[in-house]
């Protein structure tokens, strides 16, 4: 949720770096975690010198123009996804404590801190704000100055012994100019090395302009930078290890390149995307090596049930992989939201996969889900996009998409790019087992292979739905509706319009219209309906064409999405979209883009801030 960045740098370096630039860069990457507020504080001139405004990070900007900072080669940098207390300055962080002269930042909830609150206050402690930030500042402050007599990592040590929840805290301290401490617990952190410079961000967006080695950090660890050093040990005290890896996107694949926003940007990246994530996993045979999987091929054979876990987005691309896994391999799958998961007692043992799908990894319910389901003997498998997250490290075994960064609120190319891993997982699954023969299976990779063009067909094509999204700008309400692997598709495109156009939008199963939603429909109601190909199972396409008439018949402006050639739709549609002609369970990476393009066109329309839609945050790092 909130993204956090740490520097600790040297005026004697080649370049030196001014500690607040490479602060606001990070944020300035880092902000789609969260833009409640945001805020810096560095250590100069043997004091702490700190400012944080509510609101994006342009308004600190703003704020430190008026009040200008001294150069500095130490500091942390938030931005906020508010928690505990409102989005105001007061609760912006930095929070400070030891007299102003110790600054902390923190990501996550601390869940006791009610109670050391009142200890702290009992002892004749004052809070400036409603933050469980300010408690453990406070807490790190009172440690410091007694147990830990001055010792910054020490007392660190002993408040995370004290604090219940999830946390990554960093801290800075006057006495300690080019030393920042941080601790990480159920949330994220990554360590970045430079040359006579060393980083810390909630992901490596956070320092990646500076440098591409990176080191993911374990559960409960501590780690202090300086310009030089890095010392990791867990929450005892006891050395550590990270591991090293090299961050393979660079900066200016996080930049917008000329489009309006990076939404529209990360639509337009997705054949490459699809294509990434299907490049070097099969061989010219249509072999399908997924060498990465940490799984035995045993093992695999073995399992009985697949149990796939996400939210939102990714809930959705699991839903998409029900149909193509249990069709290709007749293996039962199951799709669950995370945190409804751990609290029904779930049935699932060692012969049943666990698929978590996140493309932050960090996803705190998934997290939460993926370890109770290891504690049932289930094996775990991540389908992630981001390196160094936590969910892959701690599965036991991952397939990465490679979208690369997706930094845009509203998920589309990370969909995208799942929704492959999946296929690329279900057909692995296929040949292990010999539910498919290798000639099938080398034919739904090469309409695999086929697919990031035909998605560029659609983009090139983009106006026609553009134009659409522009004129309806006004309509209070949309309704999506599709059957089989269209039924995920409406969903996802219901979600994308409600949370960048804050348009009230519901995604259903055609079939269910005559149980309820129909009732919803009256004159004028603009109705999307994903249209199932006319060549795969006929009675689908002609269940779902009569579902168009049927609300058409009640006054509903109906916009279709059906495959190219599909005259039968034409006579019951306002608008109709045609998509390339692909295999049924291939469809939605490409009926979901039109609905992507509408939804960032219409919230463009409106004036809205893509990229940053009210409320949300990219990284949901809180349950
Ligand atoms: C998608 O547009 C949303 N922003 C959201 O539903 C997202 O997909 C969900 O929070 C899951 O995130 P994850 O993939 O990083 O776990």
């Amino acid at each position: 949720m909130c993204g956090i960045v740490g520097y600790a740098g040297t005026s004697s370096r080649v370049v030196d770096h001014d500690a607040l630039d490479v602060l606001i860069e990070g944020l300035r990457r880092l902000e789609y975690r969260g833009y409640d507020s945001a805020g810096v504080a560095v250590v100069a001139d043997g004091a702490i010198h700190s400012r944080k405004k509510a609101g994006k990070l342009a308004n600190l900007e703003n704020e430190i123009a008026e009040a200008p900072l001294p150069k500095s080669m130490t500091g942390i940098g938030h931005t906020r996804w508010a928690t505990h207390g409102g989005p105001s300055d007061g609760n912006a962080h930095p929070h400070l404590a030891d007299g102003g002269k110790l600054a902390m930042i923190h990501n996550g909830i601390i869940e006791n801190f009610a109670g050391i609150k009142a200890e702290l206050v009992a002892e004749g402690a004052t809070f400036l704000s409603e933050t469980d930030t300010e408690v453990a500042a406070a807490l790190l402050g009172k440690l410091y100055t007694t147990e830990a007599a001055g010792d910054l990592t020490l007392a660190m040590q002993l408040a995370v012994a004290r604090l219940e929840g999830a946390f990554t805290l960093l801290a800075v301290h006057e006495d300690h100019p080019g030393v920042v401490v941080a601790a990480r617990r159920n949330s994220p952190l990554v360590l970045g090395l430079g040359d006579g410079e060393n980083f810390l961000g909630s992901d490596v967006s956070g320092f990646i302009d500076f440098t591409r080695r990176a080191v993911e950090l374990g559960q409960d660890q501590i780690v202090t930078i300086t310009p030089d050093t890095h010392t990791i040990t867990d929450f005892q005290g006891n050395p550590a290890e990270g591991k090293e890896f090299t961050v393979d996107w660079d900066a200016a694949s996080a930049e917008k390149g000329g489009f309006a926003s990076f939404m529209e940007k990360e639509i337009y990246d997705q054949p490459a995307a699809v294509a990434d994530t299907l490049l070097g996993r099969s061989d010219a045979n249509g072999r399908l090596t997924l060498d990465e999987l940490r799984i035995s091929p045993e093992e695999l054979a073995k399992i009985s049930k697949i149990v796939v876990l996400a939210c939102g987005t990714s809930a959705y691309a699991g839903s998409v992989a029900k149909y193509a896994i249990e069709s290709w391999c007749r293996i039962p799958v199951e799709v669950e939201l995370s945190h409804e998961f751990r609290y029904r007692e779930p049935i699932v043992d060692e012969n049943t996969l666990i698929v978590s799908i996140s493309q932050s990894g960090e996803t705190m319910d998934t997290l939460m889900a993926v370890r109770y389901a290891k504690e049932q003997g289930a094996k775990t498998l991540s389908i992630c996009n981001t390196n160094g997250s936590t969910i892959p490290r701690e599965s036991d075994a991952a397939l990465y998409t490679h979208a690369g960064p997706e930094i845009a609120v509203a998920s589309t190319k990370a969909f995208l790019a799942q929704i492959t891993a999946t296929y690329l997982l279900g057909l692995y699954l296929a040949q292990l087992r010999g539910n498919l023969f290798q000639g099938q299976i080398k034919d739904i990779l090469a309409d695999l292979g086929k697919i990031p063009a035909k998605i560029q067909d659609i983009l090139d094509r983009g106006e026609e739905i553009k134009s659409v999204a522009r004129k309806m700008a006004q309509v209070p309400s949309v309704l999506f509706l599709g059957r089989h692997v269209g039924y995920p598709v409406a969903m996802e495109g219901a979600l994308k319009l409600k949370e960048i156009a804050y348009i009230h939008a519901e995604g259903f199963a055609a079939g269910e219209l005559k149980h309820g939603p129909i009732a919803l429909i009256e004159q004028d109601q603009p109705v999307f309906v994903v249209v199932p190909s006319p060549r795969g199972r006929d009675s689908l396409h002609s269940k779902v064409v009569s579902n168009i008439q049927e609300v058409r018949a009640r006054g509903a402006n109906t916009l279709v999405i059906a495959e190219s050639g599909d005259e039968d739709v034409r006579a019951y549609a306002e608008f109709v979209f045609y998509v390339p002609e692909t295999p049924t369970l291939l469809m939605p990476l490409l009926t979901t883009v039109p609905l992507q393009l509408f939804a960032c066109e219409l919230a463009s329309a409106k004036g809205y801030d893509v990229d940053q839609p009210r409320n949300l945050a990219k990284s949901v790092t809180v349950e």
